[in-house]
């Protein structure tokens, strides 16, 4: 939703100029979502927890993403809410367990700044 609907809206509503921060947050969609793809064991969680937590400060933080967005489309909030609502459901499919779906999932979080195998071997009391 973020992805089709409000950051297009925003970038639209800013004369097509990118936002700073968007292209970070499409890096860390692909991310998240090749996390969705694989089995959740607990190193896929912490991983996940990882990025979510740094993620949503980006998006949710005072003069973040979300505020950016707001500022920048205060005029149709209304009609950004009624496409949100009627956007249908994702698809969702069977874990994928191949090793490579794993694989791929480390280079989408490499690309967005991540390294899966240095946060699983953190100290979960320091994360
Ligand atoms: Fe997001």
């Amino acid at each position: 939703m973020e992805e089709k609907v409000l950051f297009p809206a925003a970038l639209r509503a800013n004369n097509g100029e990118p936002l700073p921060l968007a292209a970070k947050l499409r890096l860390d969609h692909g991310a998240i979502t090749s996390l969705m793809v694989v089995p959740p064991t607990d190193d896929v969680i912490k991983v996940l927890r990882t990025v979510l937590d740094q993620h949503d400060e980006l998006e949710e933080a005072p003069g973040g993403m979300y505020d950016v967005c707001e500022q920048l489309t205060s005029g149709e909030t209304q009609e950004l809410l009624e496409v949100l609502k009627s956007t249908g459901e994702v698809p969702v499919h069977h874990f994928n367990t191949a090793d490579y779906a794993i694989a791929a999932a480390k280079r989408a979080l490499a690309r967005a700044g991540f390294d899966f195998d240095s946060i699983i071997s953190e100290d979960s009391e320091n994360s």
